[in-house]
């Protein structure tokens, strides 16, 4: 088979993630897909930038063009974030019959209907396993491994950044702005960290999670939400005299047809399995009426886990095309809008 060629847009933190695992893995990726697999041209806004990882110059681009036109890029992978023009780009891939993997939950949460039906009118796969919980594979483990089973309910953290703040609020005492700054150097907040504190980053998750674990379509209006921005060092350190310890907690319920989603900072008994998840790791557990409780547990944010999520979703891709099946993938069903009860 010949080599496949992969066009990055992005080249950040998770983008970075993604050129050493292509690298670093070869022999394991050769192993999985049976060819090489080469990126061929990567899509940035400043081609002059140091970057983290050793790039040839000649790699980069800024204009997106140079890999959506490039007939011989099979897979697009995004990992530069946004929405509008982030859309175009991915529609654009896909009516070139391009297959795409993105860890663009903003994207995904909003618009991933449409972005999966054009994949499937076009044959091609489109795949979001980095969006939510960066390293664990919940979403295949929603579609996949419980495929057989009623999902009714998922609580989690989803969010690394607000739990790393959370955490070190609590056991090292320090402060909330000092706690964001490091989540920041670290690489786990967003390029605007509003979206992280305020809870909407884990309402985009919960969607995804909820419209996959209930098989249907949930919208991000859906979800009630509420951030840590108001939480205070001592709502933290009264709860934890009580033996409390607080979370930014994602809640998804499902009874019949009638659904709640909501995202807000809650206090769980320290021994909740839930309260020992700490700094930017993710937890999300999972209760389906013949498997009961499950729990999927890892990092939820950073360069190289969410890097080994976007290089497994490619891994797929490649399967799929020696067997000729893209665009049918159970990892990107599509499910009709819900009917909301005059209540909700
Ligand atoms: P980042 O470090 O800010 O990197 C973004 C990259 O995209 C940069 O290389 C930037 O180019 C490029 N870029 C941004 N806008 C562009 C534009 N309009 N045209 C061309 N290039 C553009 O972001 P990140 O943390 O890697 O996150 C990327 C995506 O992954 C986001 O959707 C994020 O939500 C998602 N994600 C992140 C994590 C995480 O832990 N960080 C985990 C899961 C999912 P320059 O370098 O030239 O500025
Ligand atoms: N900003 C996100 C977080 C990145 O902190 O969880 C991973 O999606």
């Amino acid at each position: 088979m010949k080599a496949i060629q992969i066009g990055l847009l992005g080249l950040g933190t998770v983008g970075s993630g993604v050129v050493k695992i292509i690298k670093n893995h070869q022999d394991k990726l050769m192993h999985q897909v049976g060819c090489p697999v080469v990126i061929k041209k990567i899509l940035v806004q400043d081609v002059h930038k140091t970057r983290p990882v050793e790039i040839d110059p000649v790699m980069l681009t800024s204009s997106p063009s140079d890999i959506l036109n490039d007939p011989e890029i099979d897979v697009v992978i995004e990992v530069m974030g946004g929405i509008k023009e982030t859309k175009e780009y991915l529609l654009s891939a896909l009516r070139h019959g391009k297959h795409v993997v993105t860890a663009n939950k903003d994207l995904m949460a909003l618009h991933g209907s449409e972005l999966l039906t054009v994949a499937s009118e076009n044959g091609c796969d489109m795949f979001y396993e980095a969006s939510v919980a960066g390293g664990i594979p919940i979403l295949r483990g929603l579609v996949d491994g419980l495929a057989s089973d009623r999902i009714t309910q998922m609580m989690g953290i989803v969010n690394g950044t607000t739990n790393y703040i959370l955490t070190k609020m609590s056991q090292s005492g320090s402060s909330y702005e000092d706690a964001l700054k490091e989540a920041q150097e670290l690489g786990f907040a967003e390029t605007d960290p509003t979206s992280d504190v305020e809870g909407l980053d884990a309402a985009r998750k919960m969607t995804i999670l909820a419209t996959l674990g209930f098989s249907m379509h949930i919208e991000l209006d859906d979800v009630k939400v509420c951030g840590i921005s108001s939480v205070t060092d001592e709502d933290i350190r009264y709860g934890k005299q009580l033996g409390y310890t607080m979370k930014l907690l994602g809640y998804a319920h499902r009874e019949g047809e009638k659904v709640e989603v909501s995202v807000q900072p809650t206090f769980l008994s320290d021994n909740h399995p839930l309260a020992s998840v700490q700094n930017e790791y993710n937890a999300v557990y999972v209760y389906g009426e013949a498997v009961g409780e499950t729990m999927f547990y890892g990092p939820g944010a950073g360069s190289l886990p969410t890097a080994t999520a976007i290089v497994s979703d490619l891994v797929g891709v490649i399967k799929n095309l020696r067997l000729g099946v893209n665009g049918r993938s159970a990892v990107t069903p599509q499910y009709p809008k819900r009917l909301k009860d005059d209540n909700e």
